[in-house]
């Protein structure tokens, strides 16, 4: 019911040409793949020109950030708009990243993901504590404040549209990932936090991708996990023989 979403992160990574190259082999190593979406988010400076690239193919372009106003004086920001107009599909927000080291917040979350949802683009919404907080036991008190900021109060009917990304701040660019259930654990949770706040519907409808060292060799057993709906990867994105491997994984 619910298609694996597996999308590469690729960072602050890739010009233009290294962004074509990798998006090219994307896109004919995976063209017999069936049943699992694909999407890359390239820099900013890269999306337009790996639009073109894929807009014969089924892979999707997502943006790394956005702002929430369309337009104005907001120098250095990029509007909803303006990545839709870049060929965007999708945009990832309130990636960890962006909380810890820009100071991105619930609150700036939120209103990104309806800004960004009234544009029309799809969002993925990223969730996940800290190796502190989960050590002290606040993982899932952590994990429904980042949902309550991000989709509370969201119309429901939005959720073909809405990714949550749980990506544990510990499991990051560490090599070291949570356990199948470990994740499977938080992904159950979050599927019933969301089905409280949107209702039944929605939750059976929106996808939870799993991120934080996801690699070909572990992405099989995670991906199996019932409420684990496909991958946000970082760095196996960047090669692409290892990101086909985890596409492929999603199918199995
Ligand atoms: P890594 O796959 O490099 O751990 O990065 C995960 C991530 O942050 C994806 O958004």
């Amino acid at each position: 019911m619910r298609t694996p979403f597996v999308v590469g992160n690729w960072k602050l990574h890739k010009t233009i040409a290294e962004s074509l190259a990798l998006v090219t082999e994307l896109k004919n190593q995976l063209a017999s793949l069936r049943d699992v979406a694909v999407g890359v988010a390239p820099p900013f400076t890269a999306l337009h020109a790996v639009a073109r690239r894929v807009e014969d193919s089924p892979l999707v372009v997502a943006a790394q950030d956005c702002y929430w106003e369309e337009k104005g004086a907001f120098t250095g920001e990029v509007a909803p708009g303006m990545l839709r107009d870049a060929g965007c599909a999708w945009v990832i927000i309130g990636h960890s990243e962006r909380r810890q080291l820009f100071g991105e917040t619930d609150e700036t979350v939120g209103k990104k993901v309806r800004a960004a949802l009234g544009a029309g683009l799809g969002v993925i919404a990223c969730v996940g504590e800290t190796l502190a907080q989960r050590d002290d036991g606040s993982t899932f008190a952590v994990v429904e404040r980042h949902l309550a900021g991000a989709v509370g109060g969201l119309d429901p009917a939005l959720a073909e549209r809405v990714v949550i990304a749980y990506e544990p701040v510990w499991a990051i660019g560490t090599g070291r990932t949570a356990t199948p259930a470990q994740a499977q654990e938080v992904h159950a949770h979050i599927r019933a936090w969301l089905g409280r706040s949107l209702g039944a519907a929605a939750a059976a409808a929106i996808r939870i991708q799993y991120g934080g060292s996801v690699k070909p060799d572990n992405a099989a057993q995670l991906l199996r996990e019932p409420d684990i709906d496909g991958a946000l990867v970082g760095g196996a994105s960047l090669a692409a023989a290892d990101f086909v491997a985890i596409c492929r994984a999603a199918r199995a």
